[in-house]
């Protein structure tokens, strides 16, 4: 039965050496903790690291049979991994990047060399464990590579990809020297997620001004496959922690905490050790708001609880010294006999106990600088019985953009900070409720299993769109049919449009020259007195005459206007008018004023608007924006507006692709037609060919043509075939 391959850097348990032995413990991080409780389905299998560092042999296979008996696998890292790979370029390169503290970031090469290597070493645990059908879900920013690299080993594997952090702006994001191959790397998957469409639309924004590929609604086609982004907002285990929450051993540790903390209110503050968490800020705030509210001493209390964590890492480190000196401060100038402003624990709890805070806490403080989602904040929600709390929320942490009803803060604005805490802890109970109640349903809802099937279903969605494409895909067997036919056929008629089909796209449409190669192929098919080469291109008559004219092929050029026989003249069969240019041309020329690289080409019966060279997100919008406005005026004139590969055009609306291609097929007698082309002025073409007539098209959009073919260098091999 095909299963779920989950690979993270981190397993959900965390294996440690100590004196009695291995131990095995949970994870801390909003990953580990929010799949952790539900890959265990069928025959689902978890690949990672278990977090420490273990060089015999012996011990790594204990801890190996150890975790299959949980359905997981281990990665071991070295020593040099760990620094270079971990702490280095996922946590001293990316993580900093990611969210927004690219000051802290390191650009070593010797990090990014190790990246690599984890993440090939990761892809071959993968392949050692996957076999056909599987789904392969890969998690997060430690292994940004590996979707590319199972794609290497399996073309067609069902690839899944998640990160749980943010994806930043592009003017962020492009200051990694490796930013290219990173998305590349990504764009391995199938389905990419993000907790929030902010985050895709940045990851868009890079893929299209970095990688070149733009998306239509969220869709890339990379030109083999389409890549569906979309935002899944991670949730969690909702009803664990409601159980949680009314079991008799949180019940006695609430009960524990309330005594010692009698006559308090409780404002609860639980994060990894991590300068994205805003954690000096939290304290510079509630320093502030002790200062401000003297009223409050003796009846708040901070409970600050911070989770060790990366801390080999340096700015981990300092911080760590920043917390501890700014807690003393404020206790040291604060406390009372019998009071202590901040209880400050600087460890991991268990599960039962972080329940029993988050059900006895008045405020959960949850104020990061960025996060990708937050799921404490969820947790908070869940184990609210009674819905009284208030949530304080950053509106940088993803949460904020569900939990709408939560105190919502900035944490760069210490003031606005201050006012929110004053504002909690004298929320009448009604309203705490109201606001409670309408969270709940949302962190019910959108629970943790919500999270997965909509993931999984979104990406059997797209490998089905995938593979609904693909059957267009001209395969061995209808070459096979198309090679016989044009061997037995005696008038063969070739339609073969020029740019994106014989050769690439290339930036500057004047180097899109004929190469040695295309050259001989086709001359080698013309010299055939059986066959019949025509060139149907938007190119005007010049330029198609300059580089190609010299071969025994026909033309059709401007989309139907010029026509040329082998050895005949050109000539134009129909009387058109180009008065309207005149009326056009400064409305493309200003277009070309307000968008620096872009520029006008005119031929005889039409104007085109080029933008191969505009930043593409301008690009688009301006292009939407002529076509809209040359729509309009073009009606009453009798002109067409096109939107083809990275132009606009205008032409005469009685000329196209297919009246001239219907001109050739009835002038010539034919038995075989072979028509390829790749943009929209060749779905004319394709529209107007017989039933019979093998029609493709280059690229794997929707079209009329029959087949599909990946690119120009698919073209050219199956051209060849045919001499
Ligand atoms: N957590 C934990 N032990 C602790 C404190 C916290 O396991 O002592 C868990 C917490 O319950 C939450 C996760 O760590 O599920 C933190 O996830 P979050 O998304 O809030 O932040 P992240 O650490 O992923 O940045
Ligand atoms: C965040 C990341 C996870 C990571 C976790 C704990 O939640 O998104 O990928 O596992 O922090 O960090 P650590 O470095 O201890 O794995």
């Amino acid at each position: 039965m095909p299963k779920t391959i989950i690979i993270s850097n981190r397993l959900p348990i965390k294996v440690q050496r100590t004196e009695e032995g291995l131990t095995y413990e949970t994870s801390e991080g909003g990953l580990a903790t929010g799949l952790g409780s539900i890959y265990k389905q069928d025959d689902n299998i978890w690949i990672g690291w278990p977090g420490t560092f273990f060089n015999d042999e012996a011990e790594q296979q204990q801890v190996t049979q150890d975790l299959a008996e949980q359905s997981m696998h281990p990665v071991f890292l070295t020593e040099a991994e760990i620094r270079d790979f971990y702490e280095g370029f996922s946590n001293e390169t990316l993580w900093p990047t990611f969210h927004y503290f690219s000051q802290y970031a390191v650009y070593d090469d010797a990090f990014w060399e190790a990246y690599q290597r984890v993440n090939q070493k990761f892809c071959t645990a993968v392949m050692e464990r996957a076999e056909p059908g599987d789904t392969i879900w890969v998690h997060d920013y430690q292994l940004l590579l590996l979707p590319s690299l199972i794609r290497e080993q399996i073309q067609e594997s069902t690839i899944g990809f998640f990160q749980h952090i943010p994806f930043p702006s592009f003017e962020v994001f492009r200051m990694l020297p490796w930013r290219k191959q990173i998305l590349e790397g990504m764009l391995g998957a199938d389905l990419i997620g993000f907790h929030t469409y902010d985050d895709v639309r940045h990851f868009l924004s890079s893929v299209s001004r970095i990688v070149g590929l733009s998306n239509s609604q969220g869709f890339i086609d990379n030109g083999y496959r389409t890549i569906m982004v979309d935002a899944f907002p991670m949730g969690i285990d909702d009803k664990k922690y409601s159980e949680l929450a009314k079991a008799p051993d949180t019940k006695a540790k609430m009960e524990e905490y309330r005594q010692a903390l009698t006559g308090q209110k409780i404002v609860l503050s639980i994060d990894r050790l991590d300068y994205s968490k805003g954690i000096p800020q939290r304290l510079q705030a509630f320093e502030l708001f002790l200062k401000e509210n003297p009223e409050f001493h003796g009846k708040v209390t901070l409970f600050m609880l911070v989770v060790p964590s990366r801390d080999q890492v340096d700015m981990y480190r300092q911080l760590k010294e920043n917390i501890d000196e700014l807690v003393g401060r404020i206790n040291s100038s604060f406390r009372t006999i019998t009071w202590n402003p901040i209880q400050y624990f600087y460890r991991s709890f268990p599960i039962e106990e972080l329940s029993a805070l988050y059900s006895i806490a008045d405020i959960a403080l949850v104020t990061p600088m960025r996060d990708g989602m937050n799921l404490v904040c969820k947790e908070f929600i869940a184990s609210k019985l009674d819905k009284t709390g208030v949530l304080i929320l950053s509106e940088m942490a993803g949460a904020s953009r569900e939990l709408a009803d939560a105190v919502l803060i900035n944490p760069n604005d210490l003031g606005q900070m201050v006012q929110s805490l004053r504002e909690a802890l004298e929320m009448p109970e009604e309203e705490q409720k109201i606001r409670m109640k309408h969270m709940q349903d949302i962190v019910q809802r959108y629970n943790i299993h919500h999270w997965v099937d909509i993931f999984m279903n979104r990406l059997e969605y797209i490998k089905l769109k995938q593979a609904s494409m693909a059957t267009e895909y001209l395969s061995a067997e209808e070459r096979d049919l198309l090679l016989s036919s044009f061997q037995k056929a005696k008038q063969r008629l070739l339609f073969l449009d020029y740019d994106g089909t014989l050769t690439s796209f290339t930036k500057d449409p004047k180097k899109a020259i004929p190469d040695e190669e295309l050259l001989s192929t086709l001359e080698c098919l013309a010299q055939d007195s059986k066959t019949r080469v025509v060139i149907v291109s938007g190119r005007d008559r010049n330029t198609l005459q300059n580089w190609l004219g010299h071969l025994p092929v026909d033309f059709i050029a401007e989309h139907g206007v010029w026509f040329k026989e082998r050895n005949g003249e050109w000539e134009m069969p129909q009387s058109l008018s180009d008065a309207w240019k005149d009326e056009i041309r400064p409305i493309l020329e200003l277009h070309v004023s307000r968008t620096p690289g872009s520029f006008v080409e005119e031929k005889d019966f039409s104007l085109v608007w080029h933008y191969r060279k505009v930043d593409p997100v301008l690009a688009a919008l301006r292009a939407r924006e002529l076509s809209n406005y040359l729509l309009f005026i073009a009606s009453n004139i009798n002109l067409q507006v096109m939107e083809g590969d990275k132009i606009v055009e205008v032409k005469n609306s009685e000329i196209n692709k297919g009246i001239g291609s219907t001109r050739w097929m009835n002038q010539h007698p034919h038995d075989f037609i072979l028509c390829i082309g790749d943009d929209r002025t060749d779905e004319d073409m394709f529209r107007v060919m017989p039933e019979e007539a093998f029609t493709i098209k280059v690229g794997n959009e929707r079209s009329l043509a029959r087949f599909n073919l990946d690119n120009a260098k698919q073209v050219r091999k199956l051209l060849k075939s045919l001499c």
